[in-house]
């Protein structure tokens, strides 16, 4: 079980995770806060959960997760007074700050993959799910799920990207609470900066893709399109450049050919 007590010894934030929900067992975190609009309303409330029975990933893909090794929360985020034409960019906020997290704390060199997967040597680490409701055309509440693989010691299964862990990569069992009050640290102070520092964030986050400028496939809605992964924009949407084409795409799986 994580040790709430070590955990918030280390949170260092004012607002997120200060409303801290912790359950053994839900379907999933996202879902979690996203229906129960009543009961969870305050902005940065944080919903963690050992397991997850339906835990979800991107393009409705299962997330599968040991229970009690791993992290697996949500962020709640209601305040939009200056979020809303910047959505997009919390998803790079979200995985810049797993990856600062994972380098700060361990000293272990992270990739970014377009969207929002971080990567250690090539295998997938952590993922993020950004879901929300509208209100009219509005939206009105939005979580950033982060799933993050930090105890578990192998992954049966088949994955488009090899999964890994916190604990393979650096050879020795970790402690989730220091992550996971770290992961919300820096998620605070670069949450707080997506209106007026987007441009540092998606900086940062270019800074660790190493598929800018490859020649690159992307699958979406069944269709595969091939190109140079020129750069993304200044909303985080990737630039594909095919011959003296470019085209903006808004999401895909990225693999490079
Ligand atoms: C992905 O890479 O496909 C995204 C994975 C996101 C998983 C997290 S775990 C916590 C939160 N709750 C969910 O149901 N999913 C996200």
């Amino acid at each position: 079980m994580l040790d709430i007590e070590k955990f918030d010894i280390k949170l260092d934030t004012e607002i997120i995770g200060r409303h801290f929900i912790s359950a053994d067992e839900v379907s999933s975190t996202n879902s979690e806060l996203l229906n129960n609009k009543e009961i969870y309303d305050s902005h940065g409330t944080v919903f963690f959960a050992e397991n997850q029975t339906e835990g979800k990933g991107r393009k409705n893909k299962v997330w599968y997760s040991v229970s009690n090794m791993n992290l697996t929360f949500s962020i709640l985020v209601t305040d939009f007074k200056f979020l809303r034409r910047k959505v997009n960019i919390l998803n790079y906020a979200a995985s810049l700050a797993v990856a600062l997290s994972i380098e700060n704390l361990f000293q272990l060199h992270t990739e970014l993959k377009w969207p929002n997967d971080v990567l250690i040597g090539g295998k997938k680490v952590a993922g993020i799910l950004m879901e929300s409701t509208s209100f009219g055309s509005k939206i009105d509440r939005l979580v950033v799920g982060i799933g993050i693989n930090v105890n578990q010691p192998s992954f049966p299964g088949k994955f488009i990207i090899e999964p890994t862990s916190i604990r393979n990569e650096l050879g020795h069992i970790v402690e989730r609470e220091r992550v996971l009050a770290e992961v919300l640290n820096n998620s605070e102070e670069l949450m707080s900066n997506v209106i007026s520092s987007s441009s540092i964030i998606l900086n940062e986050w270019r800074e660790r893709c190493r598929m800018i400028g490859e020649r690159i496939t992307v699958l979406s809605d069944g269709n595969s399109k091939r190109g140079i992964f020129q750069d993304i924009d200044e909303n985080g949407f990737l630039i594909l450049r095919s011959g003296d084409k470019t085209e903006t795409l808004h999401f895909g799986e990225v693999s490079i050919r």
